[in-house]
């Protein structure tokens, strides 16, 4: 009777701890930042096939309050290095976004093409922007969270795990950066 009571109590625990699969935990997550790979919430940005590194970099650094955002660091607080791995390499395999239906106004997509080019984003974040490794997706990433996040680089107020960024940003103007969220937002 003992030795049945005990074998319960540890089929419950054992139940418990796995009661929630990650696509119960990730669903809290994927209420703002979109529960197909598209957000659809202002100034947050799409998660979808974005590389698993840069996440797993992204979300340790938000719990760490080395990047900081108010929703972020309040929701990466609880989470164990296991839990940034299981939520980043989740992450990687939802769908990628998709660009807007309507194609982008021609003369400022060529200004975005152009300084993608001049700048050399397209040689860090891969030639369709898709990036690799630690270097981000950002094709098809909302636009205004890239004109914020970018302008968050140039004014140092966010903070990559390394420079690149703000060198990058150093010589590009507020007039540029709205040029290239818009075109890298709509590229296809
Ligand atoms: C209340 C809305 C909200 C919730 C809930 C939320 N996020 Fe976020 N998340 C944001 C916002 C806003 C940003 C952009 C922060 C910034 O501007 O730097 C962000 C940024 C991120 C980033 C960085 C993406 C990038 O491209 O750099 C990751 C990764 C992320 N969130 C994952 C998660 C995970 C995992 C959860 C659940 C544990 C979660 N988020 C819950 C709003 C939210
Ligand atoms: C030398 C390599 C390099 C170059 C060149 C480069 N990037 Fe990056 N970029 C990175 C790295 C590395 C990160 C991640 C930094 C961090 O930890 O925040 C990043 C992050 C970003 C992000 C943040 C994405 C997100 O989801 O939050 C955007 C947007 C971005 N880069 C756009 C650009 C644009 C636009 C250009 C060209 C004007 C460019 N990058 C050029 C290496 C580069």
């Amino acid at each position: 009777m003992r030795k049945t009571m005990t074998m319960l109590a540890f089929a419950l625990i054992a139940a418990a701890a796995n009661a929630e699969t990650i696509e119960q935990r990730i669903a809290p997550c994927l209420a703002c930042h979109g529960e197909k790979g598209q957000s659809e919430t202002e100034n947050t940005p799409s998660l979808g096939g974005q590389q698993a590194p840069y996440t797993l970099i992204q979300l340790f650094m938000f719990r760490e309050k080395l990047r900081v955002s108010e929703p972020m660091n309040e929701m990466a607080k609880p989470l164990t290095d296991d839990d940034l791995r299981l939520f980043s390499d989740f992450i990687a395999n939802i769908p990628k976004p998709a660009p807007p239906a309507e194609n982008g106004d021609p003369a400022r997509m060529q200004r975005g093409q152009a300084l993608v080019q001049q700048h050399r984003c397209d040689a860090c974040h891969n030639p369709d922007l898709s990036g690799k490794e630690n270097v981000p997706r950002i094709a098809n990433q909302r636009e205004d969270y890239l004109a914020k996040t970018l302008a968050e680089y140039k004014d140092n107020s966010r903070h990559g795990y390394d420079a690149s960024m703000a060198d990058v940003m150093a010589p590009i103007a507020a007039a540029q950066i709205a040029d290239l969220a818009y075109y890298i937002a709509r590229m296809r």
